[in-house]
């Protein structure tokens, strides 16, 4: 299974706030800094007069017990925030001291589980874009869409120096980019859920791009792979013509329907035939197989599935399902030539095809 979240994870200062905040405003969904979470429980042990280096896990788990965070507007035209027991501390989450007593409680498995349970409980309402360190390995390792930001320590350390009140006094270029260093080294090294690249995100290193190019660098991937999932279905009712004298789809039809499939899937994937014929490609068939398994008859509604299922040098072959219901009447695949039309020599599959590949 899938989760419909957008995981954003990187260091400190990456831009992680900032693109999860403008993709969720050009996609209308919500938007979670998870961040702040680990920010909330540093904010309750401080109001507790704890402190988070000495603090001990069953002092924790009591504060836990008794502490309700919850994501909610502070006022009708204002964009959700975190409230924690019925207070909204907003700009107070966000102090150098907080953000050191947040890496802190972020190393504590306790505080780990227990943030765990409200984070996944959160993307229950539907699509999600949401950001952190750990969301694409151990929150959501199974989210949709994963992305690992980053961005050299200097940008990061100028970034964070420019957002007002997330330095302390009389803080230097140097002095963030150590903050960041040491931030970054506990987020990495610590033993539960450290900072790290899930193996399948997309790397988005953002060092020489301003927000609005990140934002689209991500719009286009999330795209791109809602397209390539996007599994073409094609249904057609069984018209009298297509039926023999047995009163059954004749044989030679599921080779029509799977031709009718080859189409509408290219044209889903804004790719059509006709077109690649103009532009002088064309995927003559060299090879057929199709194995019957049940029969149809007049009027059956069929569905008609399948993909590219391997694309190499000068060759195609796709693959093809034919139903009725759940029952399966035939399957098999096709394999095409790629041809250069202008001197009838085969040529490479285009790049457009080779993206259909699942
Ligand atoms: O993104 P931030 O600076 O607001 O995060 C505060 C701290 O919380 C940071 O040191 C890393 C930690 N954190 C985490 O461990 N896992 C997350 N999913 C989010 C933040």
């Amino acid at each position: 299974m899938t989760s419909d979240v957008i995981a954003i994870d990187g260091p400190a200062a990456s831009g992680k706030s900032t693109v999860a905040r403008n993709l969720s405003e050009a996609l209308g969904i919500p938007y979670i800094n998870t961040g702040s979470l680990y920010r909330a429980v540093a904010w309750k042990l401080r109001k507790n007069a704890l402190d988070p280096d000495t603090v001990s896990p069953e002092e924790v788990d009591r504060i836990l017990a008794d502490t309700r965070i919850s994501y909610e507007k502070p006022a009708p035209d204002a964009p959700p925030d975190i409230r924690i027991d019925g207070v909204f501390p907003g700009q107070e989450l966000r102090s150098a001291d907080i953000a050191s007593g947040a890496s802190k409680v972020a190393t504590m498995p306790n505080v780990r589980a227990w943030l765990l349970d409200l984070q996944r409980g959160m993307a229950k309402l539907g699509r999600i874009v949401m950001e952190g360190r750990d969301i694409g390995t151990a929150v959501f390792p199974d989210a949709r869409f994963k992305f690992f930001l980053t961005a050299s320590p200097m940008v990061r350390a100028r970034r964070r120096l420019a957002q007002s009140g997330e330095t302390v006094d009389g803080a230097t270029l140097e002095s963030v980019a150590r903050d960041i260093a040491a931030r970054d080294e506990q987020d990495s090294r610590r033993a539960v859920a450290p900072l790290k690249r899930a193996e399948d995100a997309v790397l988005v290193d953002n060092s020489e791009w301003e927000s609005h190019q990140t934002l689209q660098f991500m719009l286009d991937k999330i795209k791109e792979k809602e397209t390539m999932e996007k599994e073409t279905v094609l249904n057609y009712r069984v018209p009298y013509a297509d039926t023999d004298q047995m009163g059954v789809v004749y044989y030679a039809n599921y080779l029509k329907y799977f031709e009718m499939f080859r189409s509408e899937m290219l044209i889903d994937a804004g790719l059509s035939y006709l077109q690649m014929e103009k532009e002088g490609i064309a995927l003559p068939v060299i090879e057929a197989v199709c194995r019957y398994k049940s029969s149809a008859h007049f009027e059956d509604r069929l569905t008609i599935t399948g993909r590219v299922a391997e694309a190499k040098g000068v060759r195609v072959k796709i693959e093809c399902e034919v139903r009725c219901g759940v029952r399966l009447l035939a399957d098999g695949y096709t394999v095409h030539a790629c041809m250069d039309m202008k001197n009838n020599r085969p040529t490479r599959v285009p790049p457009a095809l080779l993206k259909l590949l699942k």
